[in-house]
């Protein structure tokens, strides 16, 4: 069997607070195959963002390791986990994190910039279209929509075709119309460019699209399972 491009091992994270210590996530193990699709699921405050965070290599976890495409994320420097981070990873955070200063199609063209791709301008504008966002490549965010916004980032994080992409409540901005073609998109990503996908969502509809559903209660891993057959 191929080696997991996600594997996520005894992960416990732990901060400090008034009462002593809070345990956010505790001793979650699971691996996710290239190509395999993956909803997190569970209430709010039950650790899911911290989760993705950690396998972004964003958050470092108290105990546990993740392996991401083989190397240990936090065996790495800072240098070579953003490295790494920025070959294989794609990310929409729930707070949509563009640069305010960048236009929209700026904000699109960064990271194809970081990569030395010389069409950068043309895959971002493409992009930007497919998001239904063509006529406003130079707006600011500050004045897109939060839903705008939102397909932004999205488009930010599709435009590099990565390897895996991690996204947290990806549709939660946007109304049904424009959260169904986001969604189109993503699994268009995972068929064409094999992106194995790790949504976090409410959403049970986006859920049920998944191969593969983890339910996340107060930390702990309590459900890992197959999506039922349609
Ligand atoms: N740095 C921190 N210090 C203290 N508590 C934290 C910290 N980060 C997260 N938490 C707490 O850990 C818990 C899990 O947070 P997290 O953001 O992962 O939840 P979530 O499942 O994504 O929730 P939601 O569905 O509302 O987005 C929450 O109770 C949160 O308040
Ligand atoms: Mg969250």
């Amino acid at each position: 069997m191929p080696e997991a491009i996600i594997a996520v091992q005894r992960v416990t994270k732990q901060v400090a607070d008034s009462t002593g210590t809070l345990t956010i996530l505790h001793e979650i193990d699971f691996e996710l195959r290239a190509r395999e699709s993956v909803a997190i699921v569970g209430a709010s405050g039950s650790g899911k963002s911290t989760l993705l965070s950690i396998i972004a290599g964003l958050d470092v976890p108290t105990s546990g390791t993740v392996r991401l495409a083989g190397a240990d994320l936090f065996a790495l420097d800072e240098d070579a986990r953003a490295a790494l981070r920025a070959q294989q990873v794609g990310f929409v955070f729930q707070s949509f994190q563009l640069l305010g200063n960048l236009t929209a199609l700026e904000n699109v063209m960064l990271p194809l910039e970081l990569m030395g791709r010389n069409d950068a301008r043309a895959a971002a504008t493409e992009m930007l279209r497919r998001v239904g966002l063509g006529e406003r490549l130079s707006h600011y965010p500050k004045v897109l929509s939060g839903g705008e916004q939102q397909r932004v980032a999205l488009a930010r994080a599709f435009v590099v075709r990565p390897a895996v992409l991690l996204a947290d409540e990806p549709t939660g901005s946007l109304d049904f119309a424009t959260g169904a073609t986001v969604m189109a998109l993503m699994f268009d990503l995972n068929r064409e460019a094999g992106t194995t996908l790790v949504l976090v969502t409410h959403d049970r509809a986006i859920a049920e699209r998944c191969q593969r559903q983890l339910r996340i209660d107060a930390g702990r891993l309590v459900q890992d399972e197959a999506a039922a057959p349609a």
